[in-house]
């Protein structure tokens, strides 16, 4: 049985994430740590504490504390914050996973801490992108996704850490909003289909991207982190993604529910840069070789999931 400290776990993954592994390991087995006091569930069904991943004490008071085995780090300034905040971006994404990889090498933990499509820049290729490919991004996210692979990369061939990650795709979730990404526009479109029957899109047509449902994401963590190591030929690295779409496919998909949905748009050109420099899908072969990768929802079956949920979570009708 693990027991696992989750780092940043109040944003849009790790507050579904740790319901999920406490639901698989046990509520008192799955650590949620965050920089402020939750509310709700997280709080009610198992152990919390406050970790700033860039005090190293505090991600080993709670280690100790709990006798923690593994780490799901999810603390980091997402792509659109951190253009707007380099500074805090390269602080937190880069100072952030080394105290984890450092806590977890003195202590005997496994790290699993996702990257992200954000590796890529305007000369990857853009199409069924390799996994191993050209990687040279041009976001301060970027970077330290790239520079944090290769770290992960590095304590584990060093010091024997057993990491793990996947390079995640923009993710789609009707819990919590997303934390300021280049992909959250495909999260923001549902609730303002269902609130106001239309939506101004901030990237253009045409750009696509790849994107998974919440459900898939929280499989792939699991997933990995179960993986036989004896299996995994890579580690920190690995392409997975669920859909490709632009913002007129996604809005065609939601029309198929409400009729009257209508869709414009004013285009942010900071976070359409940014876009533009990222796949338009990814070749996930090697993760479905080795793990055993295979995500369940496409657009149609998110789309119906995301309706359904969220207009409960809302109290608003749209059938
Ligand atoms: P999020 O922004 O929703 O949540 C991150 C959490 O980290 C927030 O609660 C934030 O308060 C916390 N945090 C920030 N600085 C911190 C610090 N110094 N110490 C402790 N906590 C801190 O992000 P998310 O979407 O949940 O992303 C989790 C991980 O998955 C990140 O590594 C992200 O890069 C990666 N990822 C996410 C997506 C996506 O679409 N959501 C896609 C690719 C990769
Ligand atoms: N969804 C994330 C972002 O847009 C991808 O890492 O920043």
């Amino acid at each position: 049985m693990k027991k696992v400290l989750v780092t940043g776990a109040l944003g849009q993954i790790g507050s579904e994430l740790v319901m999920h592994m406490r639901n698989i390991y046990g509520n008192d087995n799955i650590i949620a740590s965050g920089r402020k006091k939750p509310e709700g569930a997280i709080a009610e069904t198992g152990p919390f504490e406050m970790v700033d991943v860039r005090n190293p004490q505090e991600i080993a008071d709670a280690i100790k504390k709990h006798k923690a085995d593994s780490i799901v780090h999810l603390a980091a300034i997402l792509s659109a914050t951190g253009e707007k905040n380099p500074a805090a971006a390269w602080d937190v994404n880069m100072n952030g996973l080394y105290n984890v990889l450092e806590v977890a090498r003195e202590n005997n933990c496994a790290v699993c801490t996702p990257s992200s499509i954000a590796v890529f820049g305007p000369s990857t290729p853009k199409d069924n992108t390799p996994q191993e490919t050209i990687m040279r991004p041009t976001t301060m996210y970027g970077v330290t996704k790239v520079a944090g692979e290769l770290l992960c990369d590095y304590y584990h061939s060093k010091y024997n850490v057993d990491t793990r990650g996947v390079r995640f795709p923009g993710i789609i979730s009707n819990a919590t909003l997303p934390g300021g990404g280049t992909t959250d526009y495909a999260v923001h479109i549902y609730y303002e289909a269902l609130k106001k029957k239309k939506y101004t899109c901030f990237l253009d047509k045409g750009t696509y991207m790849d994107m998974m449902y919440m459900p898939d994401a929280l499989n792939a963590i699991v997933d990995l982190m179960e993986a036989d190591a004896s299996k995994l030929i890579d580690r920190n690295a690995f392409n997975v993604t669920a859909m490709s779409f632009d913002p007129e496919e996604i809005a065609a998909e939601i029309k198929k529910h409400i009729p009257e949905f209508q869709m414009d748009y004013d285009i942010d050109q900071d976070i359409q840069q940014i876009a533009n420099s990222w796949p338009n899908s990814l070749d996930d072969s090697a993760a479905r070789e080795q793990w055993g990768w295979s995500p369940k929802y496409d657009l149609s079956a998110m789309t119906q999931d995301m309706l359904d949920e969220l207009s409960k979570k809302l109290n608003l009708q749209y059938k």
